[in-house]
């Protein structure tokens, strides 16, 4: 059996990748509340942002990083501490995780997927901060692609709106999520499991041949205009 270190798998995205691959490879997740128990995850509670990773005996297959945050403000607003929280959580608890566990990713000839946004992609007032961090995890994704080519490959996936507890502040009501729908061309927005459907695809070997790629999975909001 394959093993899969998701960092954070107890909520939202991660945790349908969990739910979509429990069955079938062990998983240790990460995150600071313990995911569900099942005979085959384990669980470790840690705050990326401030703890020391734990030491993993076992091989590690793949790597997805899932924390992240949606902290919309005007610039006027946004302070440096909020850009730095932001970059925190995004990028460098993602370089803090892959330096963590590299030895054994690159021993397996692992896979790993990171996320960024549409915001990255998509000019949209009130995202400065999420925006800049997301557009190093596309940086940091492509580098490392590069640099470890034959070795690990490294891919991002960049969502609109998900139906998870980030986003919840903006699904909060009928209106909000109607008027979310209505944003996007093809009149949606996503659920965890679509977008943890295309991460597990990108971590399997039937994406063996890609490698270096941000994906967007965005119903359409950042190259269709209708
Ligand atoms: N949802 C969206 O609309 C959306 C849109 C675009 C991009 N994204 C990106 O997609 C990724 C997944 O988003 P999501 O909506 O599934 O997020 P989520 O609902 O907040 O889930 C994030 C997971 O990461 C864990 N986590 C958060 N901070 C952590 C920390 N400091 N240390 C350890 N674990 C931590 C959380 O668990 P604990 O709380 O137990 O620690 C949870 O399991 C994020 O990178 C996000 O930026 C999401």
């Amino acid at each position: 059996m394959k093993t899969i270190v998701v960092i954070g798998g107890s909520k939202g995205i991660g945790k349908a990748i969990v739910d979509n691959l429990k069955e079938t490879t062990k998983i240790i997740n990460i995150s600071r509340t313990p995911s569900e128990e099942h005979k085959n995850i384990v669980s470790y509670t840690c705050d990326v942002t401030v703890d020391k990773l734990p030491e993993l005996e076992s091989e590690v297959h793949s790597l997805v990083y899932c924390p992240g945050s949606i902290n919309l403000k005007s610039f006027t607003r946004l302070t440096l501490d909020d850009f730095q929280n932001d970059f925190n959580v995004n990028v460098i608890g993602a370089i803090k995780t892959l330096k963590a566990y590299e030895n054994q990713l690159v021993k397996s000839k692992g896979s790993v997927v990171l996320f960024s946004s549409v915001a990255s992609m998509l000019g949209m007032p009130f995202h400065a901060s999420i925006a800049a961090s997301k557009s190093a995890v596309e940086g940091l994704t492509k580098s490392l692609a590069a640099e470890y080519a034959t070795k690990v490959r490294f891919n991002a996936i960049a969502p609109t709106v998900t139906n998870t507890p980030l986003a919840s502040r903006l699904l909060r009501n009928e209106k909000q999520q109607e008027s979310m729908k209505q944003r996007h061309p093809l009149k949606k927005y996503l659920e965890s499991k679509e977008v943890a459907d295309l991460a597990c695809y990108l971590l399997s070997e039937k994406a063996s041949a890609i490698t270096g790629q941000v994906i967007p999975i965005d119903a359409g909001i950042v190259t269709v205009k209708i």
